[in-house]
């Protein structure tokens, strides 16, 4: 069983040199790469509302040499999984960038990363910084890198595994070409180039993932601001202990998971248009965009006024096409062409019910408030009222933007009841993990309550199998090099 650090950089090393024996693998450099774990802010960042998520303290640990043939090569630690081999040459050779794995394929997620990178540039005589890079230009990847990475981040369980990958192998290529990222400035920079690059396997996220796993620290939580992106730390030091359950109903990113998340996000974004149509039209405010934009200082109306606005625009009955087409001056066929395409250019389904406008607006409205008191709460100590929240973000979850599912509904019930200050889905839902505050005296009782009421009673999972779905994390450093 492997356990420590240097246990893992060895077994990495072993690995490494087992598979690719004539690499110089004294030079390669050890990456952590963390999960996140989001406290509250929930399907509200791809609106550039904020959120507020931690890193955590279960990661990808990767050992990375740079290799001069600009090629790529990946493996797990578990000999298990094949590794995957590409060419950086491929991405200047073909007009569409890197040819994808088939769908679901974990090495598209090191694609994503390289395909994105590749399309920047340093200009010959600038300092190599992430901060220098620029779309065109001459490049700058002479090196590709190779790279065997182990993971302790559960997989489809809302913890970000797969963005985790996605910045480590940023990172990775970065560190191959001695393009630096330490500062404050260029890891922000970066938490945005690895947003747009998770667009390459098809989900439209917001940047919350890469940014919290970029931006984390030790002992804090982090606010995440967008447009500008922006994080600013909130000291996290409580007697309490974060604890994440699995609901064992596994949310993988497989179409139609990423077709549910999609859906939301078109929502809001037609949501927002309407309400900036509105602003326009009657108070002519020009350049909101998203939801996020309806602001005082983007607006210049006090936040009374707008609250006032918002809740009359929408009527709860489910909008068809043509209806959102007439309110935005638009024919249905532009707001379908500009709105309602998937990544592969085809057609998004229409919900038959149609678009929940008025639900997914008002999750998003009051989600929004919920971020901005709870950062007030978190400075103040206020632990218990913070806890409370979380609990109101959850139901809102459930019953406006409809990402829960009964289990994750079962388990937050039972946290509840099992003694949590506060207990929510977290990430993207329809299954995945809940987390859960929890004081340290309480804990033993409340795993107790959790393995015999939810795993055992509702799930039928004996304790040695439930055991592992139950655990504490800690706020923890973001990624980069570990010596
Ligand atoms: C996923 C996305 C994030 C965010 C969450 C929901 O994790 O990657 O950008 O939207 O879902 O809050």
């Amino acid at each position: 069983m492997i356990k420590t650090t240097e246990d893992i950089k060895e077994a990495l090393h072993g690995r490494m040199r087992a598979l690719w024996p004539s690499l110089p693998i004294r030079s390669g450099v050890f990456i952590s790469s963390p999960g996140r774990v989001n406290l509250i802010g929930e399907h509200i960042d791809y609106n550039n509302c904020p959120v507020l998520p931690i890193a955590v303290d279960k990661r990808i640990v990767a050992l990375v040499v740079a290799i001069p043939e600009r090629s790529v090569k990946v493996a797990d630690l578990d000999p298990r999984y094949e590794s995957i081999e590409f060419s950086l040459e491929e991405y200047e050779r073909l007009p569409e960038g890197l040819v994808p794995f088939k769908t679901g394929h974990w090495g598209n997620y090191i694609k994503a990363a390289v395909n994105e990178l590749l399309s920047y540039s340093l200009k010959e005589g600038q300092e190599r910084s992430v901060t220098n890079l620029s779309t065109g230009g001459d490049h700058v990847w002479e090196c590709g890198f190779a790279m065997v990475f182990t993971s302790t981040i559960p997989q489809a369980a809302g913890m970000s595994s797969s963005s985790a990958l996605v910045v480590l192998s940023t990172l990775a290529l970065l560190e191959a070409n001695d393009v630096s990222y330490s500062s404050f400035e260029q890891r922000l920079a970066l938490a945005d180039i690895c947003r747009r690059a998770e667009w390459y396997v098809g989900t439209k996220g917001g940047g919350m993932d890469q940014a919290a796993i970029l931006m984390g620290k030790n002992r804090n939580a982090i606010k995440i601001s967008f447009n500008p992106i922006d994080a600013v730390l909130i000291p996290f030091e409580y007697d309490i202990a974060v604890v994440v359950a699995h609901s064992t109903v596994e949310a993988p990113k497989t179409r139609e998971m990423m077709d549910a998340y999609n859906r939301r996000s078109i929502e809001c974004t037609l949501a927002g248009l309407i309400v900036a149509k509105i602003l326009q039209n009657r108070y002519d405010i020009e350049h909101i965009r998203y939801i996020g934009d309806i602001t005082p200082s983007k607006t210049g109306l006090e936040q009374s006024v707008l609250d006032a606005i918002v809740t009359d625009v929408f009527h709860e009955e489910p909008y068809q096409i043509d209806e959102i087409a007439s309110l935005l001056d638009m024919s249905t066929d532009q707001v379908n062409r500009r709105y309602c395409k998937r990544k592969d250019g085809t057609q998004f389904p229409m919900p038959i019910e149609g678009f929940k406008l008025y639900q997914r607006f008002y999750h998003v409205w009051k989600e929004w408030r919920r971020v901005e008191r709870s950062e007030q709460l978190l400075i103040q100590g206020d632990i218990e009222t913070f806890g409370t929240l979380m609990n109101d973000s959850h139901a809102s979850c459930r019953d406006y933007h409809e990402v829960s599912c009964s289990e994750l509904d079962m388990l937050t019930d039972i946290a509840r009841s099992a003694g949590a200050l506060g207990s929510r889905l977290t990430g993207a839902g329809f299954g995945g993990c809940a987390v859960s505050l929890v004081r340290p005296n309480d804990l033993a009782a409340f795993t107790e309550t959790l393995l015999h009421d939810y795993y055992g009673r509702n799930m039928r999972l004996d304790r040695a199998n439930a055991e592992h779905h139950i655990f504490v994390v800690h706020p923890s450093q973001g990624a980069g090099r570990i010596e």
